[in-house]
């Protein structure tokens, strides 16, 4: 571990005590991004007997069966006992921004399906309110003129994300729109007020879909944080 970044060294704390966390015979779900890989690889080495995973995404579905950890379709797994996921940012509510990895949309479905939701981050997640991360949308490209619209007409700043010069294509062949200068009082509201407006796919509010309980690592240790 001594050869990764001090904000890596958290993230793995993080996700090595969320493996600690897991039962025996479990169905997880596992999300998507820096924190969720360190996650992975430490489910793998831990060798804990799990029923089997679900997960959020192209890039982690890889990297676990990579590892031998088995990857099941959402659709014969109704029900997950625990979803684990990182953050772009979390507040002392549970609710959090979330889509900096594009993959919002699954871990949004996935958390609606679990029966607690474990979110593993870095001290640099925790926030009094939501919003400095820009705030992350799956939309129906066709969509993204209307929607720069309105949050133009609520102060705020939307364009859609670029890779290599070209908006980029989610999983689900859609589009991300990041949404600068937001200052997200009632994520409750807001993720419900914006799911409404034709064209978005998913908000990267998850504020209905908050986390149950917040591994928060600082060079202190990991705090265990419940909701
Ligand atoms: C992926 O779409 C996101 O929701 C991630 O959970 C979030 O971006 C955190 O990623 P890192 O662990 O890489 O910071």
């Amino acid at each position: 571990m001594s050869s990764l970044s001090s904000q890596d060294q958290l993230k793995a704390m993080a996700a090595e005590k969320a493996v600690q966390l897991i039962e025996p015979q479990s169905w997880v779900g596992v999300g998507t991004g820096s924190t969720v890989n360190f996650f992975i690889d430490a489910l793998a080495q831990s060798g804990l007997p799990i029923k089997g995973t679900v997960s959020s995404s192209e890039a982690s579905s890889q990297r676990l069966k990579a590892l031998g950890v088995p990857v099941f379709p959402i659709e014969q797994v109704p029900v997950l006992d625990v979803y684990v996921d990182g953050a772009d940012e979390i507040d002392h509510h549970g609710f959090m921004i979330k889509g900096g990895g594009a993959a919002l949309t699954r871990e949004k479905i996935l958390a609606a399906q679990a029966n607690s939701f474990i979110c593993i981050v870095d001290q640099s997640k925790w926030v009094q309110t939501l919003g400095v991360f820009p705030l992350p949308l799956e939309i129906i490209p066709m969509a993204a003129p209307k929607l720069i619209e309105r949050f133009k007409a609520m102060g705020a700043q939307a364009s859609v994300r670029l890779k290599d010069g070209h908006p980029l294509i989610t999983d689900n062949q859609q589009h991300i729109l990041d949404v600068r200068g937001l200052q997200i009082t009632d994520p409750l509201a807001f993720e419900t007020q914006v799911n409404q407006w034709p064209g978005v796919i998913t908000v990267g509010v998850f504020a209905n879909q908050r986390a149950s309980v917040c591994l928060l690592a600082s060079p202190e240790g990991v705090k265990t944080i419940e909701f």
